[in-house]
């Protein structure tokens, strides 16, 4: 199983979202540098190119020229909608369709990214899958490089399977990540955004900001696999006590307001996500043959 069934990729035209937006403005900074000649954009679970929409109007033709964007989805369809985009801004774009946590798999072995962008999507991988992604996409930054993530602390609409996580919480797997890797400087600290909708996290290397070569990453790779693992497995178990204790309250009092109520749900998704995620033993043992 690649990707959760309620997996969804927007498209949607007269709306930016601000995470969009943000990585835009980064990437259009960096492609306003002269003495930058090409750009390499690697956009993991790129989804339907929502994000690509919008840098039609905000990066002009030269700049975009510069340009050379790898795409990643697990999903043909969605690809196919952010290929067709991609086409229409930038020279060869190229996609390639597979699980995320193999993607580092498929390229050249010295290729680097300038930007990685990871958006709205680490809830919808499992954590195993997640910590492989992370740690290829950290290794394949560019020594001028950056890697962009965001994604939701909660969802709107509970989603079965997904795995909402903090700021908090993936500042200590990438922090662990990142130390594996021999690093020394202080570390990128994840930022909260409080919308009206949600409260998301932000987390942006920047690897101007580190000591460390990316060929170094490289070499301790498994060390940074290791680190990350162990982060997501003690996230995890602290998670699922976090989410017991919310249903024991709830299910004592029962929900008093429309609002816990949907706390209650978004708990009991967690819940069996988590558990699921850790392993679990399923409560009534196997269905009979
Ligand atoms: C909510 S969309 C986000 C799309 C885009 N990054 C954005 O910000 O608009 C999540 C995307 O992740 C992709 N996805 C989910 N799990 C995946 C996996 N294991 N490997 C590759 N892609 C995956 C889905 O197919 C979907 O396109």
């Amino acid at each position: 199983m690649t990707s959760i069934h309620d997996s969804e990729a927007v498209l949607v035209f007269d709306r930016v979202l601000p995470q969009h937006q943000a990585a835009l403005t980064l990437i259009k900074d960096r492609l306003e540098d002269p003495s930058v000649p090409a750009f390499r954009w690697l956009d993991l679970a790129c989804g339907r190119g929502q994000i690509l929409l919008h840098a039609e109007n905000a990066i002009s033709t030269p700049r975009r020229q510069k340009v050379q964007y790898v795409g990643v989805d697990v999903e043909n369809r969605f690809a196919r909608d952010a290929k067709r985009i991609a086409e229409r801004l930038f020279t060869s774009p190229q996609m390639i369709i597979c699980d995320l946590h193999r993607f580092e798999s498929l390229l050249a072995p010295t290729a680097d990214f300038n930007f990685i962008t990871f958006t709205n999507t680490a809830h919808e991988v499992t954590p195993t899958s997640l910590a492989e992604t992370l740690v290829s996409a950290i290794c394949r930054i560019a020594d001028n490089g950056e890697l962009f993530m965001y994604d939701m602390e909660q969802l709107a609409t509970p989603e079965l399977g997904a795995i909402p996580w903090s700021a908090a919480e993936m500042e200590s797997v990438v922090h662990g990540a990142l130390r594996a890797a021999g690093e020394t400087a202080p570390l990128p600290a994840a930022a909260v955004w409080r919308h009206t909708s949600c409260t998301a996290w932000s987390l942006h290397i920047n690897h101007r900001n580190l000591t460390l070569k990316n060929g170094e990453c490289q070499k301790r790779r498994r060390d940074m696999l290791q680190a990350a693992s162990e982060r997501f497995a003690e996230v995890l178990r602290n998670k699922l006590l976090a989410i017991n204790r919310g249903l024991e309250a709830l299910c004592q009092y029962g929900p008093e307001t429309p609002e816990e109520a949907k706390t209650a749900q978004r708990l009991t998704y967690d819940y069996w996500a988590v558990s699921r995620a850790l392993d679990g033993p399923l409560i009534l043992g196997s269905e009979p043959a």
